[in-house]
């Protein structure tokens, strides 16, 4: 449908197939996975320069939701979002959602899901790897063997099993760092600002201090806010025990790296492993740099904790998951910008769908218009999240023309964003 200004308008209130585009080289499953619900599914290699991707939705044939995937390098302008009102949903097949206009995504009612926890086992995984490496010395070890020497010793070289183990941070990524942990004979203790149920034998201690003092490895595993940025510096590194290693796996502005340096360059602690560093190169062929190179007692590695096949996979079968879910049932759970909201949708049943200005009087406009057009409510939920809402009216299927015209009465209300019927499977 297309209106005066050669703008394509969403034809919201007729249920049709979504139209998915992934861009990027996302990881096949997530087009079968979308597939396989009745989406209509192309794949393309590139990253699409923000006038490329209107051109490119504006082709699509049709008037059904538009769906896209992108990773990183696809920027999604508040002009994608003007320019296609069809487009109802953004996939970024990746962690950050930096590149996505995330303000204008809300106020155009457009959904954003990512994959925050694909990668949660793989970064437990390089951690537990990590601990026994430095523990054994392995890399100072094999770096002398490939050097032609032959450094075989038991000096300085230790079992993990009875080690203690501080986990700042008992999120996804800590509490399955626990579960290994113990697997391998450690004694937990972890340290979160939030209450945490205590995995295995864990142990919550009360604070960050008590932690690096009982701990033989501390390792990392906060997100980047205020209150984490330069937690590990030089005096949390006095607190921690001679001889005793950090893993920093997280985010880069956590530790001071110059204070980390000095702090084994004096020989207090053993060694470190440190995936992530506050300035990072952007691309291979950029040089890295860093305080710390050139130390036998320290692994670098370039970021990889989340970079296995496996998390790959993990990724396109999330992200592709909660989109078939949001056309299935208008699911918004786990998604970035709307508020969340997932209620399964029963047999016989259709949902209008609303996403809205959350100003007082919408829910009663609403209701109002329910009652008038005398269709049965079977359920009803409301969200909120900053200054949107997002409300799910559900009505019997028997009931369709009403259903529709009831819709579009929403729709037009001066304080709705987006209105659709969601009628179950796509
Ligand atoms: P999460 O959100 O599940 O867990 C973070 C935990 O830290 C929460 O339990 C939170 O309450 C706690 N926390 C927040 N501030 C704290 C503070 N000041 N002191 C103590 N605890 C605090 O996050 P998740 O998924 O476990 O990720 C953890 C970190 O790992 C994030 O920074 C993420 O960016 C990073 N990450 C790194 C990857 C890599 O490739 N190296 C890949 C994936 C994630």
């Amino acid at each position: 449908m297309t209106g005066a200004n050669g703008v394509c308008r969403p034809c919201s209130l007729v249920v049709h197939e979504p139209h998915a585009i992934l861009f990027e080289n996302i990881h096949p499953r997530a087009a079968e996975r979308l597939e396989g619900r009745g989406c209509t599914v192309e794949t393309e290699t590139f990253a699409p320069t923000p006038e490329a991707l209107v051109e490119r939705l504006r082709s699509v044939p049709g008037e059904g939701p538009l769906v896209i995937g992108i990773r990183s390098k696809t920027k999604v302008t508040a002009e994608v979002f003007e320019r296609v009102p069809r487009l109802a949903a953004i996939g970024a097949f990746c962690i950050g959602t930096d590149q996505i206009d995330l303000d204008e995504a809300r106020s155009h009612g457009v959904a954003v899901f990512n994959a925050p926890f694909s990668s949660t086992r793989s970064v437990a995984e390089l951690v537990i790897g990590e601990i026994i490496a430095l523990a054994r010395g392995l890399f100072e070890k094999s770096t002398a063997a490939h050097a032609g020497r032959w450094a075989k010793s038991a000096k300085g070289a230790h079992e993990v099993r009875g080690k203690s183990l501080g986990i700042v941070g008992y999120g996804h990524i800590g509490s399955q760092v626990s579960i290994l942990a113990e697997a391998l004979g450690m004694k937990v203790r972890y340290y979160d600002i939030v209450a945490k149920l205590p995995l295995g034998n864990a142990v919550a201690v009360s604070s960050l201090d008590e932690l690096l003092a009982a701990s033989d490895f501390v390792t990392l595993h906060v997100p980047d806010t205020p209150r984490t940025r330069g937690m590990i510096g030089r005096e949390a590194l006095d607190r921690m025990r001679p001889g005793a290693y950090l893993i920093n796996a997280s985010r880069g502005t956590v530790v001071d790296l110059e204070a980390l340096a000095e702090a084994l360059d004096q020989g207090r602690l053993a060694g470190a492993a440190i995936d992530v560093f506050p300035v990072e190169p952007k691309r291979p062929d950029e040089p890295f740099d860093s305080v710390l190179r050139g130390r036998a007692n320290v692994l670098l590695t370039p970021h990889i904790g989340g970079s296995t096949q496996e998390a790959q996979a993990n990724i396109g079968e999330e992200v592709a998951a909660a989109l078939a879910s949001f056309f299935e049932r208008g699911s918004t759970g786990g998604g970035v910008v709307l508020p969340s909201l997932d209620e399964p949708l029963a047999e016989g049943v259709e949902r209008i769908w609303n996403v809205h200005r959350n100003v007082p009087g919408v829910l009663s406009a609403i209701v109002g218009l329910v009652a008038q057009a005398g269709v049965n409510i079977v359920g009803q939920h409301l969200a909120t999240r900053d200054d949107v809402g997002l409300v799910f009216v559900d009505v019997p299927a028997a009931e369709r023309l009403e259903v529709e015209r009831l819709a579009a009465q929403i729709e037009a209300l001066d304080t709705s964003i987006r209105t659709r019927i969601v009628r179950g499977r796509v």
